[in-house]
């Protein structure tokens, strides 16, 4: 080991909106796996998370709820804070990017670099709307994407296909505020040009750090032979921190310049607060004894792979991540996690549905960790980690182990004898699966690490099945005491084993055993309870989850996802424009077409046709019967009996699906592509003409 202490950091949340269980599988969970397991090891950690108070996403959700940004950021941040404390989060500090400290700390760090010549000006032209005298940033401009053509992407995404966009790249871009038609107009601003940095970071990474994550690894391979390009760190906007140079009026720092540097302000803001336990700051920033790791989702690797870094470069005198274990995407019911569209566990919410649960969610995020590829997660997989995992193999475990030993020795751990060679290869299975679970955390592999511990707790199920002690205790008391004495062992384990994971079940656990908070280099030990020690009340260390609660979560997700489809709906209704009038014509070829007023007799669906309609209709002369191709626009064909529609008499009959069609009925095409058959306005006899 030749770092002497580890600064850790974790993605800083925009206050936006509540964390949901995207940011806690790919960030929080396993920042605090880590920086727990290295407190339990004895390792000097600073843990800093924040929340990530500027940047554009706040103001939009500002506007929508008609409260100013202060009270959103004000809101957020409170219920994000109280949210990572409820699910055992250990930060050391968390905090927010809207300090004074952070204020001053990234404006001072802007200019130095300023001052030392590090950044470029230039003058660009950007989106603008002149009504309202504003500059656009990219995710206050909407417009059709270029790439599924759904309506209302945004300037840098487009929510529907997930592609990158650029607001240049769509079709009719708009104000997202108020739906005004945008100008471009030149404005000026600071550049930090990374293409400076290309050959540094190539060698940084791409030489160095090839023990990175492959996903990481690889996405900034791509970055880097893609070419870096200059990157604008401040933007025309209202909030955020005053770009501290004169002349920079109505400019404040880019959000991607200033929330990196919070993790240092943090820092700094509890160095000071607390010297005498964190001692300097610059010790955790500037000392190289010091080992940075960034705990991110995969949409901020070239943040804190690329831009953060050659910002800390810029610099000179700061220390660089020494990992960036990314991880990809949770989805949740195969969709992506949307915080607009509500698409999301809040964990606010999961802790009213599901109190004292907290360890359950963290167990299933772990389990299914998004660390090489996207995930989903699902309600049925959430029960059934909790039925077939936790209650039926570690929660069993611990339960019988103690009932047991209640039962047979007054709750006091009986002493062992010697030991079978059954009992040694139990010992040693254990011993194998602590070695792996500690090889497992030291490369951020928590899923597979986790399965280790849980390990551990099978074997101790398997020893009990085997042992039957209720069955020994019938014949051989001090057989009985061995097989409990070691079992007990066992759970003292598991209490080390999975506290990093499930830290309140750790508690409840210890509580149960009566044990202290031991430190890891305990995890192995096979007399961790003394013979003769009180244990204390049994308790269920996890409950089943029955279907019904499932289901009402379910429920909800498909109230959420049926609202979604509404409001996407209304939205392309309100981008429709009707298409470009035909070529011209004239009233001979029109006079060609014989259009007629017919009644509906009867309509229904074709047989093994997903398309078409049978009109049975009174035309006025003698009947004749028509197919059209609108089934889907009308999931109820007997709407229309009894309606007068119109239709071409003069097509010459034409076959479908084995069934001859004399005509065709007219339709109107509606904004979300429903066909809508044509009427009169008052009833006329069937066969009059229309012209
Ligand atoms: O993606 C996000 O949610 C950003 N708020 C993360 C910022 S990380 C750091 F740089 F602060
Ligand atoms: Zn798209």
């Amino acid at each position: 080991m030749s770092y002497q202490r580890t600064l850790i950091t974790s993605a800083l949340p925009y206050a936006n909106g509540p964390v949901h269980i995207g940011h806690l599988a790919g960030v929080y969970v396993p920042a605090d796996i880590y920086a727990r397991y290295l407190r339990m090891k004895g390792e000097q950690v600073l843990f800093v998370g924040g929340s990530d108070e500027h940047g554009v996403p706040v103001t939009i959700r500002a506007r929508k709820e008609g409260i100013t940004t202060q009270q959103v950021v004000d809101r957020y941040h409170t219920l994000i804070d109280q949210s990572f404390r409820e699910f055992g989060i250990s930060f050391d500090i968390y905090s927010r990017t809207t300090s004074k400290i952070h204020h001053q700390f990234a404006a001072d760090y802007f200019r130095r670099l300023y001052d030392t010549g590090k950044f470029i000006e230039q003058t660009t032209e950007q989106f603008y709307d002149p009504e309202t005298g504003e500059f656009l940033t990219d995710r206050n401009i909407r417009g059709e994407c270029p790439h599924c053509h759904s309506a209302g992407a945004y300037g840098d995404q487009c929510e529907k296909c997930g592609r990158t966009l650029s607001p240049d790249e769509l079709i009719n871009p708009y104000n997202a505020v108020n739906g005004n038609p945008l100008t471009k107009k030149a404005t000026k601003h600071w550049y930090l040009p990374l293409d400076q940095y290309q050959s540094w970071l190539e060698d940084w990474i791409l030489n160095g750090h090839k023990e990175w994550r492959q996903n990481v690894y690889g996405q900034c391979k791509s970055w880097l032979d893609g070419g870096l390009k200059p990157r604008a760190v401040t933007r025309d906007l209202d909030w955020g921190i005053p770009v501290p140079v004169e002349g920079a009026e109505g400019k404040v720092l880019y959000v991607w310049f200033d929330a990196p540097i919070g993790y240092i302000s943090n820092t700094k803001e509890l160095c000071e607060r607390e010297p005498d336990k964190y001692g300097n700051w610059e010790t955790w920033w500037k000392d190289p004894s010091t080992r940075l790791i960034h705990f991110i989702g995969k949409d901020n690797i070239v943040f804190h792979c690329i831009v953060f870094p050659s910002m800390l470069k810029a610099d000179g005198t700061y220390i660089l991540p020494d990992n960036v274990p990314a991880n990809e995407f949770l989805n949740l019911e195969g969709d992506k996690i949307s915080t607009s569209r509500n698409w999301a566990v809040w964990l606010n919410e999961y802790l009213q549905d599901f109190p004292g649960k907290q360890d359950v969610l963290r167990y299933v995020l772990t389990a299914n960790a998004p660390e090489t590829k996207d995930n989903d997660f699902t309600w049925a997989d959430f029960q059934a980690r909790n039925n077939n995992e936790l209650v039926a193999i570690y929660g069993n475990f611990i339960n019988r182990a103690l009932i047991l030993t209640g039962k047979y020795f007054q709750n006091h751990v009986p002493e062992a004898g010697s030991l079978t060679e059954y009992d040694r290869q139990t010992i040693s299975d254990i011993q194998r699966s602590i070695e792996e679970l500690q090889r497992l955390l030291d490369v951020f592999r928590f899923r597979d690490a986790q399965k280790e511990a849980m390990n551990i707790a099978r074997i101790g199920n398997k020893y009990l099945a085997d042992m039957e002690p209720w069955k020994l205790a019938k014949t051989d008391m001090s057989r009985t005491a061995t097989v409990l004495n070691l079992s007990l062992q066992i759970a003292a384990n598991l209490e080390i084993a999975f506290r990093p994971f499930l830290p309140f079940s750790s508690a409840k656990l210890r509580n149960m055993l009566q044990m202290d908070e031991l430190g890891w280099l305990s995890l192995g030990n096979m007399s961790l309870l003394e013979a003769g020690h009180e244990l204390g009340k049994a308790e269920l260390l996890f409950e089943k989850i029955e279907d019904e609660v499932i289901r009402g979560q379910l429920d909800r997700l498909a109230r959420i996802r049926e609202e979604n489809e509404q409001q996407q709906k209304a939205e392309e209704a309100k981008q429709w424009k009707p298409s470009e009038v035909k070529a011209a014509t004239d009233i001979d070829t029109f006079d060609k077409v014989d259009i007629r007023v017919a009644t509906v007799l009867n309509c229904q669906r074709v047989k093994k046709s997903e398309r078409l309609l049978e009109f049975r209709l009174d035309d006025g002369m003698g009947g004749r019967t028509i197919l059209s191709g609108i089934a889907q626009s009308y999931p109820d064909p007997t709407v229309l009996i009894g309606k007068q529609v119109l239709f071409i008499a003069n097509f010459p009959p034409r076959k479908m699906m084995g069934k001859e069609s004399q005509g065709m009925i007219l339709s109107a095409v509606d904004a979300d592509g429903q066909l809508v058959v044509t009427t009169v306005s008052r009833e006329v006899r069937n066969g009059s003409q229309v012209g």
